[in-house]
């Protein structure tokens, strides 16, 4: 078949709604072609996001029983604050109530006006946090991240000379380096272990801290144990380790790769920094000890940090995603080259090019799969990117693209055959399908709440 067996089997389902044509359309109406807009009950397979939407384990939900939902001093604490020592090696841990809770900790504790924080690519809420404290996040991703056809294995890494001129440029002014892992703005692309080494000497070198946005660092693991020869016969669990060991601090989301719905943690290897993050942490997120959570949430990430390193699930999940790019690219359709950890990319721009990117070619395909087949996908591209504040004009620095990205556990190869049907249809009709123009457009992060409709004039059609 192409793919491994599954290493888990259904205890609970969820039926899957099965919306007609007529309503589709009608909700595409309602919705503003918007997806965003979409009850979920409209939605046949969703693949808006991997985050916070995976299936937890029987493990899990047990654990979640006996969470325990003392204010302070929880066990259910002290088996994450174990957890996070084993998996990460940092004894001093804040839990907060998702990835964003971390990264505006960070930015209270450590940011300040006129600071530049450089890594790879930045996740975009990581990129407004640093922002809202007044300084620049500097994406030093090599090029390669930007050819989506090259068949690089590691897309995800800083290109080292541009990370050497900013630690230079704004020496004094860098509180930390942030590196990504796997990267999700460059599509889900790993970075190799050589190169998160390499960073770090850099950082040492220039006398600045490191820090690991570890959302999806058990995927990036695997990643880097197929393709890192040296590294090849290790385990997963001891190749995160290795991540974690060149970091001063990790960031992360537990709504990927702690296989929960909801939750993050701020972890540091020395109670120096812990103790600088701990007032903005009960400031904003709560207690020490809770940050934000139920026990039982802190209970379910506990175990979740660890089903996330099994090799068996991993094999499975990261040959899923890249069977469905695989079916893609085998039926003609412009898929970024490799398949990310987490999500499959198309480029909506070769796929629609009779649109201009006015015509916002993402945000139309991601609307032509709904209406085809009731799937829900993402528009990464010049929709989401919105306006440049200085001069309002649209931002078109990447190409338009359409994150197909899959949730943990949730659903089967079949469900994934599915999808691939349906984006092999709306390809045979490509040529006729129709751009967008806004109807209103928000002003801030656009992509959430703009509405769109049909371009009045008939579509270019190629000659
Ligand atoms: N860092 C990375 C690399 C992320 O992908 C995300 C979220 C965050 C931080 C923020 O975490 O959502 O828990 O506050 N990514 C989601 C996505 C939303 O759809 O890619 P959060």
């Amino acid at each position: 078949m192409g793919f491994p067996l599954e290493p888990y089997r259904a205890k609970v389902v969820e039926s899957i709604p099965a919306p007609s044509r007529e309503v589709r359309e009608a909700a595409l109406r309602r919705a503003g072609f918007n997806v965003f807009g979409l009850r979920s009950d409209e939605v046949v397979v969703d693949l808006l996001t991997d985050s916070g939407t995976g299936a937890m384990s029987d493990r899990q939900w047990s654990a979640m029983m006996t969470g325990d939902e003392s204010y302070a001093g929880a066990h259910s604490f002290d088996e994450l604050r174990t957890t996070v020592e084993d998996v990460f090696g940092m004894p001093w841990l804040l839990p907060v109530h998702q990835g964003r809770g971390a990264e505006n900790v960070l930015g209270a504790a450590l940011v300040k006006p006129g600071d530049v924080v450089p890594g790879n690519a930045h996740f975009d809420t990581t990129r407004a946090h640093i922002e809202h404290r007044g300084a620049t996040a500097l994406d030093c991703t090599v090029d390669a991240a930007k050819d989506l056809e090259a068949d690089e294995p590691f897309k995800g890494n800083v290109d080292l000379r541009r990370l050497d001129a900013a630690l230079r440029e704004h020496a004094g002014h860098v509180p930390y380096v942030l590196l990504t892992i796997t990267c999700n703005t460059a599509g889900g692309q790993p970075v190799s272990l050589a190169n998160a080494r390499d960073v770090r000497e850099m950082c040492d070198r220039h006398g600045v801290p490191l820090i690991l946005d570890a959302a999806r660092h058990a995927e990036n693991a695997f990643l880097v144990k197929e393709r890192e020869k040296e590294v090849a016969a290790w385990s997963v669990a001891a190749i995160a380790r290795a991540f974690a060991d060149l970091a001063d601090a990790v960031a992360m989301s537990g709504k990927k790769d702690a296989l929960t719905n909801i939750g993050g943690i701020l972890a540091f290897r020395e109670r120096a920094w812990y103790d600088r993050c701990v007032p903005y942490a009960v400031l904003y997120e709560g207690f020490v000890t809770y940050g934000g959570l139920a026990g039982r949430d802190l209970a379910a990430m506990a175990v979740g940090l660890r089903e996330a390193l099994d090799e068996r699930y991993l094999t499975h999940r990261v040959h899923q995603v890249r069977a469905l790019a695989d079916r893609m690219a085998g039926l003609g359709l412009p898929v970024m080259r490799p398949a990310g950890g987490h999500a499959v990319y198309v480029d909506a721009n070769r796929f629609l090019p009779h649109l201009g990117r006015a015509e916002w070619p993402g945000q139309a395909l991601v609307v032509e799969l709904y209406r085809e087949g009731g799937v829900r996908t993402v528009e990464i591209g010049g929709v989401m990117a919105g306006r440049d504040p200085a001069t309002g004009k649209d931002r078109f620095d990447g190409p338009d693209l359409v994150r197909f990205a899959v949730p943990r556990r949730a659903y089967s190869n079949t469900h994934l055959a599915w999808v691939a049907e349906i984006a092999e249809a709306v390809w045979a009709r490509r040529e006729g399908v129709q751009g967008l123009e806004f109807e209103l457009e928000a002003p801030i992060l656009r992509h959430f709440t703009s509405r769109f409709r049909p371009r009045a004039a008939a579509p270019k059609l190629r000659v």
